[in-house]
């Protein structure tokens, strides 16, 4: 790959346009339907979506309704100042914000400043965060990505320029009651720390379309395998082989559904850093303990980071092409160049997926900064310390991803660090912060950014915690429990472990429906786990406008942004609404969005666009069904069904509506898919003539893939 390259004829006009001083208006061209790019100064050639190396998912955007440029792209100005650019992006009044990456406290971005850089959560949201994604989403249905791999300043609807026409007007604060602090902003603001900026807009008209078009121009979201949607377990970090055996026994004797294991620092010899060499007396016989696991379905995960120990095997070779500065006294890769990403490829290909690991958990990418390599830090590439820092998670994803993709086998793992591009990718973020609710909004914010997230269960103080999170991750993109340190276990709290092992077992029978999720993720860029403000018919306003105080809010939207926001209840997939409850609460509200809505376990009517309160009980976190869904479950099972094995379907429906859905399958384990060896099957709810409900599914096409046998219908709501 080639860094500093020739540079493009239109970067040079947009550049003599952009004297400083002068806001240059942006040449906007289309290169997706419903996307268009413009170019500011001379943008540099290493990127975010360069390095992801996205390849858009045409097909995909011939289902959304066609787009005219969004209205605003006139209005953005652009000025290349003392070599850094300026980027104008006007607002609305009522415009509300949401995106910028992965945070974990709120889902309304309006009025906030962040410095997009990717960091280990540290407890606020100030755009330090594991994927800083550098794209937003307005509520008025179109979006913005800055395609820089820069550490970008982003004020978002928060400074007011002099010559505004919007401009806010100075009152007495002596006398004048609505006086602000911080005044009425027209802008969302970014400077971008560079000569030039690549600059995405994406048409709706809806919220939901923008991140549809950004998830199809990244590639479509990631279709994970069928293993991967099952339960996974961490074993604690110092286990043998046979300790992580009898783990994976334990599991299957106690009933409890178990797909893959991960283990942690303690299969390497060295760790911290890290050899990517198995510790040869915790694990004598990695393959053979491989295939042990094989026997008893289940995969294999391994945890690292990519600082390499001197006591690695590919040490002497990498040495050369890595950075100036080491991270706990290992060299750290240079992935700008070819030799570094090859070494590490290789070492990983020939040692651990020629023996059969299934995935990866790619750790310490992100920070904390006092662990990491310093901005000052230099890479043989010639790339920044910064570039390198914005875009290592989204390497090691590459890299890793590419491996499996050369065998035909998918692969479905963690990753601590991403950011822009990285929609297509098998990694599901996690990290060491343990704030249930956060997790929640995180969860929540994951469908803004083209990035997974997982609520992962590590350990509790009491049964109801253990339950509460674990109910939360079973509606997650990777139910798991992440063991490494407490050793806990799914039944760890026996006067829970009967409600745990349901929750486990649901996820299970709901695969069907998962992948079916997942794979609208893949080709039509849906997040499965995503806001409710992308939800059509959730009308906020008329759900909880009542209870919010009347605010100036011509003078500062902001305000009202906050109060209004929901950030702990959630949409999964196209039907369910989940509500989660935490450790202390009895009771809570969820706002409903307009139309009926039902129970998941009942299918009783619940409520329609207003705000209920829910008191569940512990054993059931809130779940609400829309009107007319059609469920697709399988029996309850301890594995996920392997390539080519059949389940029995069944479906259930919901409300009083007629329904109609469509079922995804494929082999579930290899890219088949991608030459066309996928099938959708329809599922219609229709009422006949005498009043009742008939279901009926389309037949499986022939030459196709078929992973469904018997079919029963279950009708809910009665
Ligand atoms: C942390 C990671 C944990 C666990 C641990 C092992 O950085 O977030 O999930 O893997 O390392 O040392």
């Amino acid at each position: 790959m080639k860094f500093i390259g020739l540079k493009r004829l239109t970067a040079i006009l947009a550049l003599l346009c952009c004297i400083p001083g002068i806001n240059a208006k942006i040449e906007w061209q289309q290169v997706e339907p419903g996307v268009w790019k413009g170019i500011v100064g001379t943008p540099e050639d290493y990127s975010l979506l360069g390095v992801a190396g996205c390849t858009p998912l045409k097909e995909g955007f011939s289902r959304l309704p066609q787009a005219e440029l969004p209205s605003i792209a006139p209005e953005v100005v652009a000025e290349v100042v003392n070599g850094k650019t300026h980027l104008r992006f006007p607002l609305d009044r009522n415009e509300q914000l949401y995106g910028f990456g992965l945070n974990f406290q709120t889902v309304h971005q309006r009025g906030k400043i962040l410095n997009l850089h990717v960091d280990h959560y540290g407890g606020k949201d100030n755009g330090r965060t594991h994927a800083p994604v550098p794209f937003y989403i307005s509520s008025n249905g179109y979006g913005v990505l800055i395609n820089s791999a820069r550490y970008l300043s982003v004020y978002a609807g928060s400074g007011a320029r002099k010559d505004s026409p919007n401009a806010p007007v100075a009152k007495d604060r002596n006398t004048d009651k609505t006086w602000q602090s911080r005044p009425y902003s027209d802008a969302v603001s970014v400077l971008v720390p560079a000569e030039g900026a690549e600059i995405y807009l994406f048409a709706g008209p809806t919220p939901m379309d923008v991140v549809r078009r950004y998830n199809l121009l990244c590639g479509g979201g990631n279709l994970p395998p069928r293993w991967g949607l099952g339960f996974t377990q961490r074993t604690k970090t110092r286990y043998t082989a046979d300790e992580v055996i009898a783990e994976a026994d334990a599991f299957e004797q106690n009933g409890y559904p178990l797909d893959f294991i991960g283990l942690e620092p303690g299969w390497q010899s060295k760790a911290y850093p890290c050899t990517f060499e198995w510790d040869s007396t915790r694990y004598p016989n990695p393959q053979d303990f491989i295939n042990s696991m094989k026997d008893r379905k289940v995969r294999i995960n391994l945890w690292t980071n990519p600082y390499v120990s001197p006591d690695s095997k590919i040490y002497n070779e990498m040495y050369p092409v890595s950075g100036t500065h080491t991270v706990w006294c290992g060299i750290v890769p240079d992935f700008g160049t070819e030799k570094a990403r090859e070494l590490f490829k290789n070492k990983f290909d020939t040692e651990h997926l020629n023996i059969g690991v299934s995935g990866y958990k790619i750790d310490e990418i992100d920070g904390y900064d006092h662990y990491l390599w310093p901005d000052v830090a230099t890479f043989p590439s010639g790339l920044d310390s910064e570039q390198m820092r914005q875009t290592y998670g989204l390497w090691v994803q590459r890299l890793t991803n590419d491996l499996f993709k050369k065998r035909n086998q998918r692969t479905f793992g963690l990753v601590r660090g991403s950011n822009a591009g990285g929609s297509s990718f098998p990694y599901v973020i996690y990290n060491d912060y343990y704030s249930h609710q956060d997790f929640i909004t995180a969860l929540i914010n994951s469908g803004f950014s083209g990035v997974l997230w997982t609520p992962e269960v590590r350990s509790s103080k009491t049964p109801e915690e253990w339950l509460r999170r674990f109910q939360s991750v079973v509606f997650s993109p990777m139910a798991m429990i992440n063991a490494w340190s407490s050793g806990t276990k799914p039944w760890s709290f026996p006067e829970v472990a009967d409600q745990v092992k349901e929750y486990s077992l649901l996820r299970m029978q709901m695969m069907p429906y998962w992948y079916t999720e997942f794979a609208r993720y893949h080709y039509d860029g849906i997040p499965p786990f995503r806001a409710m403000n992308l939800e059509p018919g959730f009308n906020i306003d008329k759900a909880v406008v009542k209870e919010v105080k009347e605010k100036n809010l011509d003078d500062n939207p902001y305000l009202e942004a906050v109060t209004k926001e929901i950030k702990d209840q959630y949409m999964a997939g196209e039907y369910l609404l989940v509500a989660p409850m935490f450790a202390g609460q009895t009771t809570r509200s969820v706002v409903l969005p307009q139309g009926d809505w039902y129970d998941f376990y009942t299918g009783e009517f619940v409520g329609n666009g207003e705000k209920i309160e829910v008191t569940p009980g512990l054993d059931k976190i809130p779940v609400f069904v829309k009107d007319g869904a059609i469920i697709p479950m399988m029996e309850p099972r301890l594995h996920a069904p392997a390539a080519g094995e059949k389940v029995n379907l069944e479906i259930r429906h919901y409300g009083k509506a007629d329904g109609i859905y469509r079922l995804y399958d494929d082999d579930g384990e290899t890219f088949n898919y991608e030459n066309g060896d996928y099938s959708w099957r329809e599922i219609k709810v229709e009422r006949q003539k005498n009043g009742k409900l008939k279901g009926t599914i389309s037949k499986p096409e022939k030459g196709k893939p078929n992973s469904f046998n018997e079919i029963t219908w279950k009708f809910m709501t009665i």
